[in-house]
């Protein structure tokens, strides 16, 4: 993603006019845009008109980097592709391998520690303790061709996902990072308009809600993901002091506290919530989010806990009760839930947050 640099000298105008034919749409629009496929939702009439309060928003959080370190923010704007405040999406760079396959702070720990920022001409800076940092150009005014040379196609669990590669020196950069090599690794920057959709076969025959529009950019599941702290609080009253986690060990983007703080896990109950007031977004739960390894992961050192908490004692607890469920997902416990954008609005750390009162009868 880098800029093509405008030669100077006699040839300069003609490259001046090829590069201005090409670049009709420019990238970084694309990389703002929320996609064209996800503009048909369908919402009116599904979405409940009576709601109930049940606390409010405590946390706002932004991953830039699938893995990457989680950015703390006071307002931002919920999408179909998840969170986003100026430049910066939720999991629009993922890294992956030269097999063609993504990876993740399951693999690599360190990826936790890394953090992602904007500057005002529109490059991103990736920093991690102890490197120098990368800057990534704007992707604004990259030429068609440059799309078609460094699109890449790869894998995200069970699905297909592509995007626009960063470049070598990005990729030099995350695999001395994570490697201690020259190469092995490469960044990769979602483009909404380049997207393929994701499919979500065979899990929307147990999660009937979930659809391809739920998906976000690269994120495992769903774009949104919601915790409650008195889930978190109950957890932590299970846990030995030394194993005791936080809200960012599950990763969420959207952090909630009931009323009186005791009501842990209603969410897995919920199918509707909205944040705000009444023109506040509205979210549907789509699925139950079953944790895996990276739970273990100390969001502040980007070391595994030694006892494999909080894992372990979430599955004493917190395992899947659907037989069908079971049957596809095994045995990983659930913390938290997957949401999927439903009505657009603002969210600000502070809203209060509403469940939807569904008619049990229809
Ligand atoms: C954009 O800003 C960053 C940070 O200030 C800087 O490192 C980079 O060189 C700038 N890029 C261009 C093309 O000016
Ligand atoms: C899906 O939504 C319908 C209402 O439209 C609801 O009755 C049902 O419980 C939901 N299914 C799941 C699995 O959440």
């Amino acid at each position: 993603m880098r800029i093509r640099k405008q030669r100077g000298g006699g040839g300069g105008l003609a490259v001046l006019v090829v590069l201005h034919a090409v670049t009709r749409q420019p990238a970084l629009e694309n990389y703002r845009s929320n996609g064209k496929r996800r503009k048909n939702r369908n919402c009116k009439g599904v979405i409940p008109a009576e709601w109930e309060l049940f606390g409010h928003l405590t946390a706002l959080k932004l991953y830039p980097l699938k893995s990457g370190k989680g950015i703390n923010l006071e307002e931002a704007e919920p999408t179909f592709l998840g969170l986003k405040s100026g430049l910066l999406r939720d999991r629009f760079f993922i890294v992956y391998d030269e097999r063609g396959c993504f990876v993740s702070g399951r693999k690599y720990p360190k990826m936790v520690l890394i953090t992602v920022s904007a500057a005002d001409n529109g490059s991103f800076k990736f920093e991690a303790p102890g490197h120098e940092s990368l800057i990534i150009e704007s992707p604004e005014r990259l030429s068609k061709q440059h799309y078609k040379d460094h699109k890449f196609n790869i894998r995200l669990w069970s699905n297909r996902v592509t995007g626009l590669d960063a470049g070598d020196e990005a990729a030099k950069w995350i695999s001395q990072l994570l490697l201690s090599k020259e190469d092995g690794l490469r960044i990769g920057c979602y483009v909404p308009d380049i997207a393929v959709e994701r499919k979500v076969t065979p899990l929307d025959k147990v999660y009937k809600n979930l659809t391809s529009d739920d998906t976000g950019a690269y994120s495992d599941l769903s774009a949104f993901l919601l915790i409650s702290e008195d889930s978190v609080a109950e957890l932590n009253e299970r846990l030995e002091d030394p194993d005791k986690v936080t809200y960012e060990n599950f990763r969420p983007n959207l952090l909630i506290k009931s009323k009186d703080g005791k009501k842990p896990f209603m969410e897995d109950d919920w199918e509707w919530c909205r944040i705000g007031d009444k023109n506040g977004p509205v979210f549907r739960s789509v699925k139950p989010c079953t944790r895996c390894i990276f739970t273990t992961v100390d969001p502040k050192t980007g070391v595994k806990n030694e006892h494999m908490e909080p894992l372990n004692t979430l599955k004493l607890y917190r395992k899947l009760k659907d037989p069908e469920a079971l049957r596809l997902e095994g045995d990983s416990p659930v913390m938290g839930v997957n949401l999927g954008l439903y009505k657009d609005g603002n969210l600000k750390v502070g809203d209060p947050i509403y469940v939807g009162i569904v008619n049990k009868s229809s």
